[in-house]
């Protein structure tokens, strides 16, 4: 079974618990990125987005459609709608973009909950930019960042590395470089 089922039933629960927690990993990941279009992967419930706002626009995907409601209704009350936000219910291993379409793609405590994680993953880097950036957190225990990098043959610059991220996770910030080979389909 998709894990999205579990957030679809859990979507207000979910932003209430781990509200504070996952800004933190926001606030963490963010200041380090450029301005201008960004690409969240599992946006949630939208918890993100207050420390997204000098960002736009922004385009949040998840394939759990309450967690979208959810963020939805944080768009609204935040007054957000001055910011540029887009919602889209997909999932990460088959991503509605074209190739290379965003300079920075960011997916925070979402990957080690992907179905298929390298099928995830080569989406986040197709979408990207040759010389974009992709920013990813995961939770350690499950699936940490180190090893999943290491089966990837990517050129990269590691522009920053977090350990234990919030007590939980692991964060990697990279920018690849442009002469990586993006497996096309
Ligand atoms: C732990 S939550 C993190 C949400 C948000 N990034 C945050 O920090 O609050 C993980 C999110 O990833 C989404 N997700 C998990 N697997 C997914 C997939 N294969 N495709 C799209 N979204 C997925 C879930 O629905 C959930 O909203």
């Amino acid at each position: 079974m998709r894990k999205v089922r579990l957030y679809d039933e859990t979507a207000p629960v979910y932003h209430r618990r781990y509200r504070q927690i996952q800004r933190i990993k926001y606030q963490a990941i963010t200041p380090m990125l450029d301005k201008g279009l960004i690409i969240d992967v599992g946006i949630g419930t939208g918890i993100g987005l207050s420390s997204l706002k000098g960002f736009s626009p922004v385009v949040g995907v998840d394939g759990a459609i309450e967690m979208l409601r959810v963020a939805l209704v944080q768009i609204e009350d935040a007054g957000q709608r001055t910011q540029l936000v887009s919602l889209v219910c997909a999932y990460a291993e088959a991503l509605p973009f074209r190739d290379c379409s965003t300079p920075a793609v960011i997916s925070i405590t979402a990957i080690q909950n992907f179905t298929d994680v390298r099928q995830g993953v080569e989406e986040l880097i197709r979408i990207a930019q040759r010389d974009g950036i992709i920013a990813v957190t995961s939770l350690s225990k499950i699936l940490p960042l180190c090893e999943l990098v290491a089966n990837f043959d990517l050129k990269f610059n590691m522009i920053a590395q977090f350990e234990n991220l919030a007590d939980e996770d692991d964060g990697l910030i990279l920018q690849l470089c442009k002469r990586n080979q993006i497996k096309l389909r």
